[in-house]
């Protein structure tokens, strides 16, 4: 089954990326997507009248219509996702307002706050439900700062809970 994992950031030193990626580990394999490698303009309706879907947009688009599963980190900003992510996802419901049906979904976010970018995660969960993806799982990752070094998780209740969640989460794949 090909996976994909992201972080709706753009951030270069993205903490949900890091995440993401340390997610990626447990999970076995996934192709890991970056924000950065994209170039797609805030959703204008007057830019999709007059050019379109761009090469990136089609690009990304492609990518997740090429998986079955997602393993996504959102980023909070304003106790909601970050307008990138949004926007990508705008574009993506222009094409397909169901883009994601029958995506199996892992739901993770972090921030350096105590709540671990909770906002986010419920935000970024309606919304992929909203275009058909199915949430098997969620993670959220408080005070990423004290809490993740060097590519993983170091409190180790924190960790545990991640990794019986990521083996749920492929059980459930599987069935
Ligand atoms: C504009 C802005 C708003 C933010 N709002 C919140 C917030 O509401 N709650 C929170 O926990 N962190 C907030 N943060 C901190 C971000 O979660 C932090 O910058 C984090 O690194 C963003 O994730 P990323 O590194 O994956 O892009 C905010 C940061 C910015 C720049």
């Amino acid at each position: 089954m090909n996976t994909i994992a992201f972080a709706g950031s753009n951030s270069s030193t993205s903490i949900n990326k890091q995440l993401v990626t340390y997610a990626v580990q447990l999970y076995g394999n996934a192709q890991i997507l970056d924000f950065n490698d994209y170039n797609i303009p805030t959703y204008d309706i007057d830019i999709e009248k007059k050019e379109g879907f761009s090469i990136d947009v089609n690009k990304f688009y492609s990518a997740i219509q090429d998986s079955s599963i997602l393993l996504i980190s959102f980023s909070e900003h304003n106790a909601s996702i970050t307008a990138v992510f949004k926007s990508y996802m705008d574009w993506c419901s222009r094409i397909n307002p169901k883009f994601m049906t029958d995506k199996k979904i892992f739901a993770m976010s972090t921030s350096p706050g105590g709540y671990g970018g909770r906002n986010a995660l419920e935000a970024g969960i309606k919304l992929v439900e909203k275009f058909g993806g199915t949430v098997l799982e969620e993670f959220a990752l408080p005070k990423f700062n004290e809490n993740f070094k060097e590519g993983k998780i170091t409190d180790e209740t924190l960790d545990q809970e991640l990794k019986t969640k990521m083996n749920s989460f492929q059980e459930k794949v599987l069935k």
